[in-house]
């Protein structure tokens, strides 16, 4: 039996309350299928047919429509990866400020297959597009939140063992054009 067909595809009271609270914001509930969209994800780890199934049945809407949404938007998982995201942005100022070179030294670090995942499931690496944060390239964003600013091997080292010791890391909170973090 898959971990698919081990979870029960319902939302909780708690969960319906936080949609419902998204569908009071626009006029009509289909604006509110990103957030609901979101709430899935992070309950089921990813976006399988029943959890798209779910957010449709949720605000009534068509599944065609709410797998539109989910498979137009990398930030939305259509296959169960590694359950923590490394995004490492190789675009623009980010490529030229060796953004590529940290992608391919993350892949080897967590032992990537082919589609950048780590044997154990636990991380996923791939790369990323501009992340808007090109004035401290290179740029990393982790689960799809938190950004790691003026990128470097040893800081991905130091995340991959924050992560395996069970501490969700340290994010660096700086201003935009802090000099003090590039170069
Ligand atoms: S080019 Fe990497 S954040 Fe813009």
């Amino acid at each position: 039996m898959t971990d698919t067909e081990n979870k029960e595809f319902i939302f909780t009271e708690g969960e319906l309350q936080e949609i419902k609270m998204h569908v009071a914001k626009y006029p009509e509930a289909r604006s509110a299928v990103m957030p609901a969209l979101w709430i899935a994800q992070n309950k089921f780890g990813w976006l399988s047919d029943q959890a798209i199934q779910l957010v449709a049945d949720t605000l009534g809407l068509s599944f065609a429509h709410v797998y539109g949404v989910a498979s137009f938007y990398t930030m939305y998982f259509k296959k169960p990866m590694g359950k923590y995201l490394l995004e490492v942005c190789t675009c623009f100022s980010c490529g030229e400020c060796g953004g590529k070179e940290i992608l391919q030294y993350a892949k080897k670090a967590i032992q990537a297959d082919e589609q950048g995942v780590s044997p154990d499931k636990l991380f996923w690496v791939r790369e990323a597009e501009c992340l808007g944060a090109c004035d401290t390239a290179p740029v990393m964003q982790f689960n799809n939140g938190h950004y790691v600013h003026a990128l470097t091997e040893e800081k991905i080292d130091r995340l991959i063992e924050e992560v395996k010791s069970g501490k969700l890391p340290q994010y660096e909170r700086i201003p935009l054009n802090n000099q003090s973090l590039i170069g």
